[in-house]
């Protein structure tokens, strides 16, 4: 396949430890170029540790992990980010002690102007507009994650991998970030995001992987699915 056709990321039989504990056995997952691509799982299931891999975070024990057709295992964090990984933590990362705006200044170290990471990130997120003074810690949890995806997206990634997006904020709040996580899939940029339970990710998602116990049990469209998400949330109301 070449380099252009190939997907943004891809992991192929990825296993995974912390000491002499094993969490991942085999895990199999594609992101291609432009979709959504939802990981869904209970607690403990081990998406956290896939981003990590993915990214360059945590090592894998065995199998590959690909970027663009690129075989990366061992590859620093800093030089997927060159080649376009974007990854937004569980709890945001923002630097909750500054502000909004320096926030965004902040993001430009990856060569985009300020100005223009501010212009962007107001146009897309007016909310954001409206805090630019404010100190970040004192945002509400989603106007936190606008800050997180905008800083993000002043990289210019080719993947932008969100960590558990809707932890934390009201159902009205999630189907918002969700609105525009659909358009920046749109402008093309790949994204992967990581949900325990929330639905609203199903909306948009071109695709679906759902986790459980260190293995992927199910992955597909999403409406596909539904009778393993009810198997792996049993109990859960959402
Ligand atoms: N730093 C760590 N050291 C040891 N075990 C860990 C560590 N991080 C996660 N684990 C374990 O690995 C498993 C998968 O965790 P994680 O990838 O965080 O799952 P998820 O993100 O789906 O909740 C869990 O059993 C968790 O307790
Ligand atoms: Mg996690």
């Amino acid at each position: 396949m070449s380099e252009h056709h190939a997907p943004l990321l891809e992991l192929r039989n990825v296993h995974a430890s912390y000491g002499r504990i094993q969490v991942l056995h085999g895990i199999d997952l594609v992101v291609p170029r432009g979709q959504v691509v939802a990981l869904l799982g209970p607690n403990g299931a081990g998406k956290t540790t896939t981003l990590l891999v993915a990214t360059g975070q945590h090592p894998a024990s065995k199998g590959c992990v690909h970027v663009g057709g690129r075989h990366v295992n061992g590859v620093k964090p800093d030089e997927l980010a060159r080649l376009g990984l974007c990854t937004i933590p569980e709890g945001r990362g923002v630097f909750r002690s500054l502000t909004v705006r320096e926030n965004l200044v902040m993001a430009s170290y990856r060569g985009m102007p300020a100005e223009q990471i501010i212009t962007d990130a107001v146009d897309r997120f007016p909310r954001l507009g409206e805090r630019i003074g404010q100190v970040a810690g004192t945002l509400s949890g989603g106007e936190q994650q606008m800050l997180a995806m905008a800083r993000g997206l002043a990289t210019d990634p080719g993947l932008l991998i969100i960590d558990e997006l809707s932890m934390g904020l009201a159902p009205l709040i999630v189907a918002e970030l969700y609105e525009i996580v659909a358009g920046i899939a749109t402008e093309g940029v790949s994204i992967l995001v990581v949900e325990q339970f929330a639905r609203t990710v199903l909306g948009v998602a071109d695709h679906a992987v759902i986790m459980q116990h260190g293995t992927v049990i199910a992955a597909g469209p999403p409406s596909d699915l539904e009778a393993e998400l009810s198997a792996a949330y049993l109990g859960a109301s959402t």
